[in-house]
C-alpha cells in the first residue's frame, strides 16, 4: 500500500507502540483486500463486547499509549452498578467491566454504551467516510443514510479510530455499493415487527449479497430500518442494503443496480415471513420474563410499552435495554415511573448477550426481537418471539 509520511509514520512507531500496531493491523488488512492506500475517516464506531479478547486488544493498544484521532462511540457491555442491586455479579464479570470502562476511557472513546449511535450520536452524513463496527450499525450507516462503512470488526474499527484512516476497499469504493439482487416484497409489511422477519428470511434467499427490495411502504420508521439492518446482518452477512424510492442509492430502481438490470430477482411472500417465523419462535405457554431493546429501544418504542402497561401488572419481570439518554427522556417524560409502577423497568447501557443475565439462564421469556433469541442460544435462554404489542401483553398475561 501506498502510505502517506503521517501514516508511514505511525506504522513507524513516531506515535507509540500503541498507534504503531494498530496502523499495522489496518496494512493487513489493506492489503489482504488489495487496497492501494488509506483514507480519512470522520466517524467510528467500536462494537466492544466486555468480552476477555476485546480487552486483551484495547489494553494492548493503551499499553503502547495508543490514543485515539476519531473519538469512537461504543457498545454496551453492562450496568455493574444497576444489576449488584438485583442479581449476584461474579467477580470476575466484575473485574472485566470495570477493566474494560477503564481501557476505553484511556484510549478516548466517547463511553456512550449503546449500539444504535446512528439514531443518537454518531450520526453521518451522505457520502461520509466511516468505520463502524455492529451489526446494526453498518447496514444503517451505508443504507438508511449512505455514509460508507465497512462490516468492521470492533478491533479494526479500533484501529480506525487510533489512526484516523482506513484502507480503501470494499463498500468505500462506489462500484461495490451496486446492488447485486432484486427482492420483491409480495408480503404485507406492516409493523416494524415485519421488518424484523423481512430481514431475517431475506439472507435465506439471496444469500450475502446486497439486496434490494422493491415494493416496501416509502415512509418506513427508524424503528423499521434498524429492525431490517440488524437481522440482515444477524441472519446473514449484509452490511449494505437498498429500497427502491425509500434509501438514497436507489432513487430509482436503475439507480440501485448503477444502471444495470438486476442480475437476479428473488420473491418474498407472507408464507415466507410466516416460516421463518414458526422457526425462530420457541413454543408458547408460561414465560418468566419479557426482555426488549435488542438493537437499544428508541424513546417511541419506550412510550409503545409504557402506554400498554399504564396502571396494570405484569405478571412477569420485563426489562427494556435502551441508552443512558434514552433513559433520562423517559425518566422525563414519565414512562420510566409507569414501567416501573407496573413491574418493567429500563436497564440502561446492557446488551442481552452479557453475563449480568445468568439469572435468566434454563429460562423462557418473550421478546420481538429474532437477534435477541439468536444470541441468548448459547446462553440456554428460549424466547417467544412475536410482535412488540402482542410481547407486552403476553408479559401482562405471563404465558401466551
Ligand atoms: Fe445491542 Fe447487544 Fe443486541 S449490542 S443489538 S443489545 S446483541
Amino acid at each position: 500500500m501506498k502510505l502517506t509520511q503521517e501514516e508511514q509514520a505511525m506504522l513507524d512507531g513516531k506515535y507509540g507502540a500503541g498507534t504503531a500496531l494498530a496502523m499495522k493491523i489496518q496494512v493487513a488488512i489493506g492489503e489482504a483486500y488489495h487496497a492501494d492506500r488509506m483514507v480519512p475517516v470522520s466517524r467510528t464506531h467500536v462494537a466492544l463486547s466486555n468480552q476477555e479478547a476485546d480487552l486483551w486488544f484495547v489494553e494492548k493498544l493503551v499499553a503502547g499509549g495508543a490514543v485515539c484521532r476519531v473519538s469512537p462511540t461504543v457498545n454496551p457491555g453492562f450496568n455493574l452498578e444497576y444489576f449488584q442491586g438485583i442479581t449476584t455479579i461474579a467477580p470476575e464479570d466484575e473485574a472485566i467491566i470495570k477493566r474494560t470502562r477503564e481501557a476505553y476511557r484511556k484510549i478516548g472513546a466517547t463511553l456512550t454504551y449503546n449500539c444504535t449511535p446512528y439514531l443518537e450520536k454518531n450520526v453521518p452524513r451522505f457520502g461520509e467516510i466511516t468505520a463502524y463496527s455492529e451489526s446494526s450499525a453498518t447496514p444503517f450507516i451505508n443504507s438508511v443514510y449512505g455514509a460508507r462503512t465497512n462490516r468492521e470488526a470492533a478491533q479494526s474499527a479500533l484501529c480506525a479510530a487510533v489512526t484516523g484512516v482506513a484502507p480503501l476497499y470494499g463498500y468505500l469504493l462506489e462500484e461495490n455499493r451496486k446492488g447485486q439482487i432484486l427482492v420483491e416484497v409480495e408480503a404485507d409489511i406492516k409493523s416494524d415487527f415485519d421488518y424484523q422477519l423481512l430481514g431475517y428470511v431475506t439472507p435465506k434467499k439471496t444469500g450475502f449479497k446486497i439486496p434490494v427490495f422493491s415494493g416496501l411502504p416509502l415512509q418506513p420508521k427508524p424503528e423499521s430500518l434498524m429492525n431490517l439492518g440488524a437481522q440482515l446482518n444477524t441472519g446473514g452477512n449484509v452490511a449494505l442494503y437498498h429500497i427502491v424510492g425509500v434509501t438514497p442509492e436507489a432513487k430509482t430502481l436503475e439507480a440501485a443496480f448503477q444502471g444495470d438490470k438486476p442480475p437476479e430477482v428473488v420473491t418474498i411472500t407472507n408464507q415466507d415471513l410466516k416460516e421463518m417465523h414458526d422457526a425462530l419462535t420457541d413454543e408458547g405457554g408460561k414465560i418468566d420474563f419479557a426482555l426488549f431493546g435488542c438493537p437499544h429501544f428508541t424513546i417511541n418504542q419506550v412510550a409503545t410499552v409504557a402506554n400498554l402497561v399504564k396502571g396494570k401488572k405484569l405478571a412477569v419481570p420485563l426489562w427494556i435495554m435502551t441508552s443512558s439518554l434514552t433513559t433520562e427522556l423517559a425518566r422525563r417524560m414519565g414512562y420510566l415511573e409507569i414501567l416501573q409502577a407496573a413491574g418493567g423497568d429500563l436497564a440502561q447501557d446492557t446488551c442481552m448477550d452479557q453475563p449480568c443475565w445468568h439469572f435468566l439462564y434454563g429460562k423462557k421469556g418473550v421478546t420481538d426481537s429474532p437477534k435477541c433469541a439468536y444470541y441468548t442460544r448459547r446462553r440456554d435462554m428460549s424466547f417467544v418471539i412475536r410482535r412488540l404489542e402482542e410481547s407486552v401483553e403476553i408479559a401482562l398475561r405471563g404465558e401466551c
